[in-house]
């Protein structure tokens, strides 16, 4: 049985009250795993408030040496210092903003697989690239060279299909086409890992997920769970879309 996930990215952002989704967390009644990613400073705050509740606490991005010469750069066992128990990885904005490679994004998996944190590794093609229909190739890409030479620990891997174009749009992908590209990732997976472990990971879908429209992506066979990011800035939303996700299992 594949874990289901609904995770709040904040990116530069702040909240203005997480108590309720403590509160909250008490009634999920399955075994969702509810994150949420607050900016790097703000992990020892949140890491303390929503101790002992269900609902973790992850990093945005991390670095793949654990200490050094890297300045501006956070190390795993920092992130682990702070309870993190997930980091995303790859994100398109770092991908766009900070020229982030496949190479640079393969070598923190690598880092943070030998650790006890679980990377979320994004992928997710450009609106041009699926205007060519080349939406595929661009996700085999990523995933071939992010994931290549990964030799244990692959039960710690999460994938998060977010699409560019879906992502603060309001545009999401239709649950079809998540469902066509996530059932195309776990086959990529398959030809990495092997059938078995591409059934065991999780596939998220990320991009303008919200409360409308959650119920119809996690409903698709291969949509694991949510990555959220504007909706998850709202307390009240983000516990009706974790809400929608546990109602939807029963
Ligand atoms: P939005 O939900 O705001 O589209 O952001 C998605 C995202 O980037 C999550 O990582």
């Amino acid at each position: 049985m594949r874990k289901v996930y609904v995770a709040g990215n904040w990116k530069m952002n702040l909240i203005d009250e997480i108590q309720p989704l403590k509160e909250f967390s008490k009634d999920i009644k399955n075994d969702i795993e509810v994150i949420v990613f607050p900016p790097f400073t703000h992990l020892q705050k949140y890491g303390e408030i929503l101790k002992g509740s269900k609902v973790k606490v992850g990093a945005q991005n991390v670095f793949y040496e654990e200490k050094g010469a890297y300045t501006g750069e956070i190390s795993y066992r920092f992130l682990q210092e702070f309870g993190c128990e997930y980091v995303i990885l790859g994100h398109s904005e770092r991908r766009n903003i900070f020229r982030e490679s496949d190479e640079l994004v393969s070598l923190k998996i690598k880092k943070i697989l030998s650790s006890s944190i679980k990377p979320i590794l994004c992928v997710g093609e450009r609106e041009e690239e699926r205007s060519l229909n080349k939406q595929k190739f661009v996700v085999e890409n990523q995933l071939k060279i992010s994931l290549g030479g990964i030799e244990n620990n692959f039960k710690n891997i999460i994938i998060a299909y977010e699409p560019v174009w879906a992502i603060g749009t309001g545009k999401n992908a239709s649950p079809y086409d998540a469902q066509e590209m996530h059932s195309f990732i776990r086959e990529q997976l398959s030809s990495l890992f092997g059938k078995k472990i591409s059934y065991d990971i999780s596939i998220l879908y990320g991009g303008s997920v919200n409360e409308e429209n959650v119920k119809d992506l996690f409903r698709e066979d291969d949509v694991d769970g949510v990555l959220v990011g504007g909706a998850s800035l709202k307390c009240d939303k983000f516990i009706k879309i974790v809400e929608i996700v546990d109602k939807s299992l029963i």
